[in-house]
């Protein structure tokens, strides 16, 4: 079965919209794994902007799966997961403006800042995922400097399937799915771990199943956007209840 990583960035957003306690990500990572989680990914931004460093560590307590952390090479970050030991981490770019992770990695085999991360990180034995545009030269790349596994990024292809609504005879969506299919061959001939993410919906999902040797998709948006919707109802049940209780 493909492991499900569910990303969790967004419930930080909102408690980070007040600077308040709730909602919290740790107990939004423990409903998660109720709900069949395989992993809880989080994203240790340098702006800090959503995930905090007390809600890593304390991830890294609760979580009973695996914890995969994203993050950029940078030296302070890599020092933070060093000491936490997250049992992943999926290196990503990282640009201040930006609204979400906008691209893949620029990988070059004399990237020594990349090479390096990887390096500390596997020899402490955490395992390494790159972050990547759907291409087989990159995912060649990926290998050539040490990475256990690629993260395809699927956001191109969902924005096709956006605009096309899933219609599997438009011409750009045909093209951006077979962008990820060659980077996904191109993994599984040479022996890297495959994941996806960005993007991914309960919509458009079922059209990555086939993808060969698959292992591991990574959801954010789309689960946290359900997850208001669903509990909506049942949270304004609550304070209706509360109201009706009266004072006391
Ligand atoms: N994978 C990576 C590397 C990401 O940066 C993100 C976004 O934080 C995701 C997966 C999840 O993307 P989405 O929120 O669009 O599902």
């Amino acid at each position: 079965m493909i492991h499900l990583g569910v990303n969790i960035d967004h419930v930080a957003t909102v408690r980070q919209a007040r600077k308040a306690t709730e909602p919290d990500p740790v107990l939004a990572a423990h409903l998660a794994e109720l709900g069949g989680a395989h992993a809880i990914t989080v994203h240790l931004r340098q702006d800090r902007r959503h995930i905090q460093d007390r809600d890593v560590r304390l991830l890294r307590e609760t979580v009973q799966g695996i914890l995969n952390l994203e993050m950029a090479a940078g030296e302070d970050i890599l020092d933070i997961a060093l000491a936490v030991m997250p049992d992943q981490v999926c290196l990503v770019p990282e640009h201040r403006q930006e609204l979400t992770t906008e691209g893949g990695l620029h990988i070059s085999r004399d990237d020594r800042r990349l090479g390096n991360a990887i390096a500390r990180l596997r020899d402490s034995g955490v395992m390494v995922s790159l972050f990547i545009e759907p291409d087989p030269a990159t995912v060649q790349l990926a290998k050539d400097i040490g990475a256990d596994a690629v993260e395809l990024h699927t956001g191109s292809w969902a924005n096709a399937w956006a605009q096309c609504r899933g219609d599997e005879h438009d011409e750009a969506l045909i093209q951006q799915l077979s962008r990820i299919e060659e980077a996904a061959d191109a993994a599984a001939t040479i022996g890297l771990r495959l994941h996806a993410g960005h993007g991914i919906t309960y919509a458009n999902v079922r059209n990555l199943l086939h993808l060969p040797l698959l292992r591991e998709l990574n959801i954010g948006h789309s689960i946290i956007s359900r997850a208001i919707m669903v509990g909506m109802e049942r949270a304004v049940r609550d304070m209706c209840a509360m109201l009706s209780a009266g004072p006391g």
